[in-house]
C-alpha cells in the first residue's frame, strides 16, 4: 500500500497489517515517507489506536530501524527502570549505583529534561566533567566492568523513534498511549536489557493524569516487553506533586546522594527503595521485597552505593570528589525564599507549574537547542499536608539570574493551594502491575 492509503486506512479506522507498518516505519526513517505524511499517520493513531498487533509491528519496527545492542559478554540478568517523567524525579541517579551495588548490571540509556520535566542526562551532567555521550564500545564496557553506565540516546538506536518523537513533539501526538508505549519499549528493547521496571507516574505532573490511563499505559508496555521476551514490572507512583525537595539538576544530585546517606525525604527514598527492590528480584539477587531492602540498606549503611556511585562517576569523566564533598557541585549565587502568602495547610502542589517555574528559571529548556543552568531551582520547603504561617518559606529559589525571579515566584505562589485541613494520604505507590 502507498503511504497515502495507509494513512486513510488508519483514519478510516481499519487495523493496518504488520508489512504495511514495516514498511512504513523503514521509509519514515529514510526520509521517503516524509513529516507530514507521518504527522498525519500519528494524528489517525491518536484518534482510531492501534491493536496489539499492529502495536507489536509498530514497536518491532522502531526498534529494528537501528542496533540492537548485545550485553552477553556482562554476567547476571541486566536490568534497567524507566519513568514516564515527573517533576524533582532523580529516582535514576540514586536507583542505578543502588541496583549495581548490590549486583544487578543496570544499562541505562536516559534522556534530556524538556518542558516541565528533568532529564536524567542534564541531572548527571551537573556533576563536573561527566560524560554521557560514551560511545557504544566504552558503555558495554562500563556495564561489564562497573556494573553500570548512564549514557544518552545514540544516533544508532531506534533512529526511528528519534525522529519520530521530535515530531510528535509539534505536532500534539505525544500524548497517545500507543505512541508512547512504542517509543519507550522500542529504545529500552535496543538497549541489551533482559528485564525491565518501569515506573508509571500518574498525577497533575505526569503525562497520565489518571490511574486508569496509567494502568492502560502501564499494561501496554508490559504487553509489549512480554512478546519481546522480557520480564517486565511497573509500579504507578504518584506524581500529584513533585517527588523529594529538590527541583534542579545539581539540587537533584545533592539529594540523591543524600538519598544513599539516609538522608533524603521519604518520598522520594520509598518511591526509590520500591522499585530498586523490583530490580533486585527481577535480577535474581532476593526473592521477595523484604530480601531485597535488607540488601538496599545494607548496600546505603556501608557506604558500598555511595562508592559505587563514585565509581560510575569516576568510569565517566567525572569528578568523584564532588560527590564525597557535595559542596563542589555547582551552586546558584542568590537564594531567594517565596513566602507564603496566608496562613494555611498545603493541600495541593500543581507539579508541572513548578516544573515550568524551574524551567524559566533556567534548570530547564523550553527547546531543545536552550541551554541549562545547572546549579538553578527549587527547594521545596512545604509539601502537601504541611502547616504554613503567612510570611514562612514555602520554596527556597536557587538564583543566578535576576531578571526572571518576580514572574517565577508569582507562578510558584499560585501553584501551591493553601486550605484549612490537610488532604487525606495518597499512597506512593498506587498499583503494581506484573
Ligand atoms: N518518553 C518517551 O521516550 N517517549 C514518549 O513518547 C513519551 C515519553
Amino acid at each position: 500500500m502507498r503511504p497515502y492509503e495507509l494513512i486513510k486506512a488508519k483514519r478510516d479506522g481499519q487495523v493496518l497489517q504488520s508489512p504495511d507498518i514495516r514498511a512504513f516505519i523503514d521509509a519514515y526513517t529514510k526520509g521517503d515517507v516524509t513529516d507530514y505524511q507521518m504527522s498525519a499517520m500519528c494524528m489517525a493513531v491518536f484518534f482510531r489506536g492501534l491493536n496489539a498487533v499492529e502495536l507489536g509491528a509498530w514497536t518491532r519496527a522502531m526498534l529494528e530501524s537501528g542496533e540492537v545492542l548485545d550485553l552477553s559478554e556482562t554476567k547476571g540478568i541486566k536490568v534497567d527502570k524507566h519513568s514516564t517523567g515527573g517533576v524533582g524525579d532523580k529516582v535514576s541517579l540514586s536507583l542505578a549505583p543502588l541496583a549495581a551495588a548490590c549486583g544487578v548490571p543496570v544499562p541505562m540509556i536516559s534522556g534530556r529534561g524538556l518542558g516541565h520535566t528533568g532529564g536524567t542526562l542534564d541531572k548527571l551532567e551537573s556533576i563536573p566533567g561527566f560524560r554521557v555521550d560514551l560511545s557504544v564500545a566504552d558503555y558495554r564496557r562500563l556495564v561489564r566492568d562497573v556494573g553500570c553506565c548512564l549514557i544518552g540516546q545514540t544516533a544508532t538506536l531506534a533512529p526511528a523513534d528519534k525522529k519520530l518523537y521530535a515530531l510528535r513533539d509539534v505536532t500534539a501526538t505525544v500524548d497517545c498511549i500507543p505512541l508512547i508505549a512504542s517509543s519507550i519499549m522500542s529504545k529500552k528493547m535496543a538497549e541489551g536489557i533482559d528485564a525491565l521496571v518501569l515506573d508509571v507516574k500518574v498525577g497533575s505532573g505526569a503525562f497520565m493524569k489518571t490511574l486508569d490511563d496509567a494502568r492502560t499505559l502501564a499494561r501496554t508496555m508490559i504487553g509489549i516487553g512480554n512478546e519481546m521476551g522480557k520480564k517486565v514490572v511497573a509500579l504507578l507512583t504518584d506524581m500529584d506533586q513533585p517527588l523529594g525537595r529538590a527541583v534542579g539538576n545539581s539540587l537533584e544530585v545533592i539529594e540523591a546522594v543524600e538519598m544513599l546517606r539516609r538522608q533524603a525525604p521519604a518520598d522520594y527514598t520509598e518511591i526509590t527503595l520500591a522499585l530498586t527492590s523490583e530490580m533486585l528480584v527481577l535480577g535474581g539477587k532476593a526473592k521477595d521485597d523484604a530480601e531485597a531492602r535488607k540488601l538496599l540498606f545494607a548496600a546505603m549503611d556501608s557506604g558500598a552505593a555511595e562508592r559505587k556511585f563514585c565509581e560510575i562517576v569516576k568510569a565517566q569523566g567525572g569528578d568523584p570528589a564532588a560527590i564525597t564533598d557535595l559542596s563542589k557541585l555547582p551552586r546558584a549565587r542568590t537564594l531567594v525564599p517565596v513566602l507564603a502568602p496566608q496562613d494555611g495547610v498545603v493541600t495541593a502542589i500543581a507539579s508541572e507549574a513548578i516544573g515550568l517555574a524551574a524551567m524559566m528559571l533556567g534548570a530547564g529548556r523550553a527547546k531543545s537547542s536552550d541551554v541549562i543552568d545547572p546549579a538553578v531551582g527549587f527547594m521545596l520547603e512545604k509539601k502537601v499536608g504541611d502547616t504554613v504561617k503567612k510570611g514562612e518559606a514555602l520554596v527556597t529559589m536557587h538564583v543566578n539570574d535576576d531578571a526572571r525571579v518576580k514572574e517565577v515566584t508569582e507562578r510558584v505562589i499560585a501553584a501551591y493551594a493553601l486550605g484549612a485541613k490537610a488532604p487525606a494520604q495518597r499512597p506512593l505507590v498506587l498499583e503494581r502491575i506484573g
